[in-house]
Formats: C-alpha cells, structure tokens, sequence
C-alpha cells in the first residue's frame, strides 16, 4: 500500500497567505497542516509516499517537509504541473503508484480517526474504492454521498442545493489501481477539472465495489480563515499539549493552564491563558494571551491582548489597544499604534486582506 498527499492547488479560498506561500504549510498548534496528515498515514504502516507539489509553492513544501526522515517514511515529491484537478493528481502520480492500491490524502484537511481500520476494511472486502464521510451540519457546501445501508455508496453530488445525505466527503479516499482506468475515462468538469468524484462515479456505473464509512472523530477542512482557527482550537484542546517551558518568564508573569513555551522565548509582565501554544524565540512583554492562540517562532508582541487566534512566523504587534480575536496574522506582519497626531489608521494591507475596524 502507498499513499499520495495532495499538496498543490491554488489555495484562493486562504489569499492572501496563499500569495507567498503554501496553505499545507500554515501551521496548526504550531504544526504544518500537511504534517498531520503524513504522521496519520504512517501510523497506519504506510511509509511510501507521494506528495504532490505545484510549481508556486512545491520548494517550500520540500524544504520544510524532507525527505520523510523525520516521519520515518520515504517522501517523493511528484510535480504537477497546473491544479487541473484531484483526479489529474492522481494520474500524474500513476508512475510513482504503479499497480499499488493506495491511499489519497488531501493535504490541506485534519481528520481526527485512525486509518488502520477503514485499510483493513478495503483489503478484506477486496474494494476498489472507499471514500470516508463526516456528518456535516451544512452539507450544500461540500461533496455529499449517497450511501445504502450496507455502507455501498450510490452516488456523489458536489455542492448539492438538496442534499441527499449530510455525509460530507472527508478529503481521504482509499483506491485499487482500477480507478486509474477511470480516470482515463473522464472529461474534464465544468470548472476544467478531472474530478475525482467523477472517477468514483464511474467505477460506481461500472459495478465496482465501491464504499463509504464514517469516520468517528472529527474532521476540519482548513481552506478558509474561520476554519483554521477552528482547527487551531480543537487540536490545541484535544493534543496532548503539555505545559512545557523552555524559555524565559520572568516573576511578573502568570502561566495559567496548559502553555508551551519554546526554547529562546522570554515573557515579560504577561498573563497567558492556555491552551496557548508559543514557538521558539519569541519576545512577550506586556501582553494578556487569552486560550486558542498559537503563535509561530520569531514573534514579537508587546502590549497586545490576544486570544483565539493565529501568529505567524516573524510577525511583530506592538501597542494595540484592542483586544484581538479570531484572526489569522501572516509571516513577517506589522501591526503597531500610530504614534502621531492627530491619531489616524494608516495601513499598509496586501491583496485580498480582511480588516475588520470599530
Ligand atoms: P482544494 O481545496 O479543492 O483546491 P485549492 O487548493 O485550489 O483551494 P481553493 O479552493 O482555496 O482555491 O484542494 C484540496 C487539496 O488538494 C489541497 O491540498 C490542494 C490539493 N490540490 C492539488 O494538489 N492539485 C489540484 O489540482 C487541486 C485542485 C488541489
């Protein structure tokens, strides 16, 4: 069994942090999103595996994610050219797969459940796909799947206005080699996508054993702002996240429930609630960090109070004196009090940027 992760894509729904870089690669409780989903696939014994880079940002995601050492797997990074689709990830990844059944992993997705069990459900049953489902409360929104009560799946609508379930479409599917000759079948859709749905559906026209189960645990879909924080927030209270200090705090401060500290950070005169993860050489002095907030290496907030939200790497906040909630701050970000009268706001804010004001 090998695995391919989807980690190409335009990313448009997470601009403008997608501009200059990879949305696998926006942490989560200071983790690379991508990196879960490489850990669950190796937990489950696979340690072949693909990964599927686009030429924007396929350097960074090498860079960052390696040779797979670290995971104790092997890593082939597999180039694609343009995102015309998952199915067309599958098909440039034909090569690296061969005759192998496989697993296919969207890179952008969490998915809190064991693979191991829907795996060996797949071998036994000698299927040829199996999609895994997550109960949704708004499920127009997403792939939806028609199933029997045996589990067989009859038919996937994408973005359906009526429903025929609320089993949304997890993003991981399990597949023999078959599907590739369903691949070669299709057209591209309406969106100039191969679509992997289409694939299914096909092998579901031609009499294929084709399932669907439910995961128990949950899932996130980590495509937009409001997701991602939510990701944030359920990974920070359900990972073993433990009080760890490895930098500085002085006697001023107080630690209050679950806090990481990294190695070379100092907080000074802070009050910090957990969960609240914090990287490696950050500055904290002044600050009130309320529960949900991760924060990268290399930070610098001074007189800031901040909860439920996401700092990247290298950002720096300075005197704000609002309380900032349920936001995502890019790398290498600036956010400070203008000093001069008469007080104005005065922005310097790239494309595509939100900025909420009261
Ligand atoms: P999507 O979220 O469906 O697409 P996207 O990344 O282009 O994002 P957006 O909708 O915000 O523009 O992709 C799911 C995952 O699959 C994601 O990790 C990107 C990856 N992907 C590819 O690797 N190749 C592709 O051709 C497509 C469409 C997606």
């Amino acid at each position: 069994m090998k695995a391919i992760i989807l980690s190409g894509g335009k990313g448009t729904r997470l601009r403008p942090l997608t501009y200059t870089g990879a949305k696998q690669l926006v942490p989560v409780a200071n983790k690379p999103i991508l990196w879960y989903g490489i850990e669950s696939i190796v937990a489950a014994g696979i340690t072949d595996i693909g990964i599927i880079i686009s030429p924007e940002t396929g350097e960074e995601v090498k860079a960052k994610t390696g040779n797979g050492d670290r995971f104790g797997a092997t890593i082939t990074y597999i180039l694609q050219d343009k995102p015309a689709g998952l199915a067309h990830a599958v098909k440039i990844a034909q090569p690296f797969l061969d005759d192998s059944p496989f697993v296919m992993y969207l890179g952008d997705n969490l998915v809190q459940s064991d693979l191991d069990l829907f795996l060996e459900h797949f071998r036994v049953n000698n299927l040829d796909a199996l999609t895994l489902l997550c109960p949704v409360e708004n499920p127009s929104a997403f792939g939806v799947a028609e199933v029997d009560e045996n589990g067989r799946l009859l038919r996937l609508v994408e973005k359906p206005k009526v429903p025929p379930s609320n089993l949304a479409l997890v993003g991981v599917y399990i597949f023999s080699n078959i599907v590739h000759g369903a691949i070669a079948s299709i057209q591209p859709s309406a969106r100039g996508e191969l679509e992997i749905t289409d694939a299914i559906q096909a092998l579901i026209d031609q009499g294929k054993s084709v399932e669907a189960r439910q995961i128990r645990g949950w899932w996130l879909d980590t495509g937009k702002k409001d997701d991602l924080l939510e990701a944030n927030r359920v990974i920070l209270d359900t990972s073993c996240l433990d009080s760890n200090n490895l930098g500085e705090v002085d006697a001023q401060s107080r630690i209050i429930g679950r806090v990481h500290i990294g190695s070379g950070s100092k907080i000074i005169n802070c009050t910090i609630r957990g969960p609240v993860m914090i990287g490696d050489n950050c500055h904290l002095e002044n600050c009130f960090i309320g529960p949900y907030t991760s924060i990268a290496d290399n930070v610098r907030l001074v007189e800031v109070d901040l909860e439920h939200s996401v700092i990247l790497q290298g950002a720096k906040i300075e005197s704000i004196h609002h309380r900032i909630v349920d936001s995502l701050i890019g790398q290498r970000a600036h956010l400070k009090e203008a000093t001069c009268r008469p007080k104005a706001l005065r922005f310097m804010i790239g494309d595509d940027c939100q900025i909420e004001l009261n």
